[in-house]
């Protein structure tokens, strides 16, 4: 039976390191604050954004939040961001992904400074990261560290593999595999075989979006396996991409969907929006 890797758990360990760290900016009069930019009512979207406000009251930094109509126009979304950019209360901006049709979201990435790029998705900090030396990491795979550290299984010579390939999540946390000197593999949709390569994995992390795809028959017997996954099963019901019944006697280490991956996002961000804050401040002072 595999252990459970709690996500609340180490996720309010780490906030409550962070709301001390908070407390002491602000005894040197900084007051970190987050800019959380949404357009239009994707619901998803909505609970997502709520969360992350939520987060920032309970440790202390300030949050300002902008909610736009789904018809903003891509020069409107672009001129906000400028304006926040100048803003120096302002260490960090969120945009909240995805945007209506109208937006080309790479637009508004590469609009957002790179220095209050608190999701690190613009492109001078993703050429960072593969380089190896970086301010910010994205959320998700930052996340996913800390997850894998809790276990206390050394990542170090192991065979990962991680199943999706897209920007937020799959491309990133390859990189920080690699940059833990595991051996990793990417899969994808057109992968071959793809029971084949997760079976050899010692670490297994999955962010395809698609409920249950992962099933017992893909994992090795004691592997590590994150669930990036957040979905709904044809019961509405929320799950993850693994087959949670049915992998957990099989895995050594597993996530649960909700109280895995999820808490961590929103930790990790706001640790990104203390950096930020740190590091302008700096600049400045
Ligand atoms: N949409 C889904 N995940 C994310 C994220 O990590 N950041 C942003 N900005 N949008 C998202």
């Amino acid at each position: 039976m595999a252990v459970m890797i709690d996500g609340k758990a180490v996720s309010a360990r780490l906030r409550q390191k962070m709301a001390a760290e908070v407390a002491a900016m602000k005894e040197a009069g900084v007051v970190p604050g987050l800019a959380v930019v949404l357009v239009g009512e994707n619901p998803a979207s909505q609970v997502y954004v709520r969360n992350k406000i939520k987060a920032c009251e309970e440790l202390g930094i300030r949050s300002q939040d902008y909610r736009l109509p789904e018809d903003t126009t891509q020069e409107a979304l672009l001129d906000l961001v400028g304006e926040l950019n100048r803003r120096e209360d302002i260490h960090g901006i969120l945009v909240q992904l995805p945007l209506p049709g109208q937006i080309r979201e790479e637009a508004v990435i590469a609009a957002i400074a790179p220095e209050k790029d608190v999701d690190a998705f613009h492109a001078r900090n993703v050429g960072k990261i593969v380089q190896g030396s970086y301010n910010f990491l994205p959320c998700t795979p930052a996340g996913v560290m800390e997850l894998i550290r809790s276990t206390g299984v050394p990542v170090q010579g192991k065979e990962c593999v991680v199943v999706g390939r897209s920007n937020i999540v799959g491309k990133p946390m390859a990189l920080l595999m690699l940059h833990e000197n595991a051996t990793v593999t990417i899969c994808h949709s057109r992968t071959r075989d793809l029971g084949e390569v997760t079976r050899r994995a010692d670490i297994l992390i999955v962010a395809i979006g698609k409920a249950n795809f992962i099933t017992k028959d893909m994992v090795k017997p004691g592997a590590v396996v994150i669930d990036v996954g957040m979905n709904r099963d044809e019961n509405g019901k929320l799950c993850g991409d693994v087959d949670f019944a049915g992998v957990e006697p099989v895995a050594g280490y597993l996530t649960p969907v909700p109280g895995g991956v999820g808490p961590m996002t929103i930790t990790m961000l706001m640790g990104n929006t203390i950096t930020a804050a740190k590091l302008q401040g700096r600049r400045e002072g």
